[in-house]
C-alpha cells in the first residue's frame, strides 16, 4: 500500500490550479472563458498579464518538482510514483470536475526532479522551440516526447518509463491543439494564426 500515499501526494500538489487562482484573484477574469480555455501558462499570457504567466509557468513546474523531491523524501524509490500523481492531478484535478491543465510545465518539474539533467533537456527543447516555432503545443509536446528519450539515452530507465506514460498524457491532453495544427488554426505565440 506505500505505492499509494506518494501518488496521493503527487496528485493533491498537482491538482493547485495555479493559473485559474492566479488570474482569478487579480481580477484578469476566468480563464476558462478565454482564449483555448486551458489553465496553463499560455493562455494566461492571452489575458495580456505577462508576470502572471510566468508565475504560473514556474508554480505548476515548482509543485511536479516538490512533489517529486518530498516523495523521495519520505518513501525512498517513490518518486515516479509522485511524478505521475503530479501529473494526474494537472489535467483532471478534482477540484475543477477533472477538467485541468495539459501537463507542460509539470512535466518540466517532474523531469528535473526525477533527473536533473533529463529536466535540462526537456527545458531546452521547450524554450529552443518556443524561442523558434513559437507555437506554445508544439514546444511542449515535443518536449514531453524528447524527455522520455532522454532519459533512456542518460541512463535513467526508470524515468524513462514513467516520462513515456506523462508523454502519452501530454499528448492526450493536447488533442484539440492537435486539430487546430492539423487544420493550420493553431495560434503563435504573440499573434500570427488565429484560433
Ligand atoms: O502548455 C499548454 C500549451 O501547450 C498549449 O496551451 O492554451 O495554447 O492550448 P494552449
Amino acid at each position: 500500500m506505500t505505492w499509494i500515499l506518494p501518488l496521493v501526494l503527487g496528485y493533491l500538489l498537482g491538482s493547485v490550479p495555479f493559473g485559474l487562482i492566479l488570474t482569478r484573484v487579480t481580477g484578469a477574469g476566468d480563464l476558462r472563458s478565454i482564449g483555448s480555455g486551458n489553465i496553463g501558462a499560455t493562455n494566461v499570457l492571452r489575458t495580456g498579464r505577462k508576470g502572471l504567466a510566468a508565475a504560473t509557468l514556474l508554480l505548476d513546474l515548482l509543485k511536479g518538482l516538490a512533489a517529486v523531491l518530498i516523495a523521495a523524501q519520505i518513501w525512498p524509490e517513490t518518486a515516479p510514483l509522485a511524478a505521475l500523481g503530479a501529473l494526474l492531478g494537472h489535467c483532471f484535478p478534482v477540484w475543477l470536475r477533472f477538467k485541468g491543465g495539459k501537463g507542460v510545465a509539470t512535466a518540466a518539474g517532474v523531469a528535473f526532479g526525477l533527473a536533473w539533467p533529463v529536466g535540462l533537456a526537456y527545458a531546452l527543447t521547450w524554450i529552443g522551440l518556443l524561442a523558434t516555432v513559437r507555437i506554445s503545443s508544439v514546444s511542449g509536446m515535443t518536449a514531453a516526447i524528447v524527455a522520455p528519450l532522454a532519459a533512456f539515452v542518460l541512463g535513467y530507465p526508470q524515468a524513462g518509463l514513467v516520462l513515456t506514460v506523462i508523454a502519452a498524457l501530454v499528448l492526450f491532453q493536447h488533442r484539440e491543439n492537435i486539430a487546430r495544427l492539423r487544420a493550420g488554426t493553431e495560434p503563435r505565440i504573440g499573434g500570427g494564426k488565429k484560433k
